[in-house]
């Protein structure tokens, strides 16, 4: 039974087996989420993300983690859907992200997740939208992760998060 709990802070901090960062196709980094997590795992991500991209819109890979500090071994990759009105298959992008990162912590054996409200900043998801399709698609993806964090790095991210669970 996996556990899906909400909370606020900032992923980098975050211990658990693999955080997931919200990316953009060529995986070489950028701002926002992803910004913070290369500069916590250092230039090696970058070289690692680089080496395995471009990864399109909905698909996931993992890397080490490097410079993170433990118990995080990996971080996964994957790319949202930049929002363009919502009649362009956005959600079911989305849906694919959370999904997709699921399987591949399976995959490197990855029992503790952490998400971070994936394409709801700089591609413009509405966040509420999102948030249920995050809690909806993670409780409907059969895996062995035992413990989901969603962590919110402000409050209207958090009040809809907590409210989609
Ligand atoms: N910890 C947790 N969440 C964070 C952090 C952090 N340190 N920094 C930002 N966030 C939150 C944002 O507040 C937002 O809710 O992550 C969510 C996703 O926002 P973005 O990082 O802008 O990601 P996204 O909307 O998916 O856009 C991806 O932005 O940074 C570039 O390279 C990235 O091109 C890609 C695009």
């Amino acid at each position: 039974m996996t556990v899906i709990e909400v909370v606020s802070g900032d992923i980098t901090r975050e211990r658990v087996d693999a955080i997931v960062t919200a990316a953009n196709e060529s995986l070489l980094g950028g701002g926002g989420v992803d910004g913070a997590i290369h500069r916590a795992a250092g230039p090696r991500l970058a070289e690692a993300g680089g080496a395995i991209g471009p990864c399109p819109p909905g698909e996931a890979v993992a890397t080490p983690a490097f410079d993170l500090d433990p118990p995080v071994r990996h971080v996964i990759h994957t790319v949202g859907p930049v929002w363009e009105g919502g009649n362009h298959g956005e959600a079911e992008v989305l849906a694919s992200c959370y999904r997709r990162c699921l399987e591949i912590a399976d995959q490197i054996g990855a029992r503790s997740l952490a998400f971070p409200a994936i394409a709801t900043g700089v591609y413009g998801f509405p966040p509420d939208q999102a948030a249920r399709i995050a809690v909806s698609t993670l409780r409907s993806t059969p895996s062995e992760v035992e413990r989901i964090r969603l962590v919110a790095f402000d409050e209207q991210t958090r009040d809809l998060l907590n409210a989609a669970l």
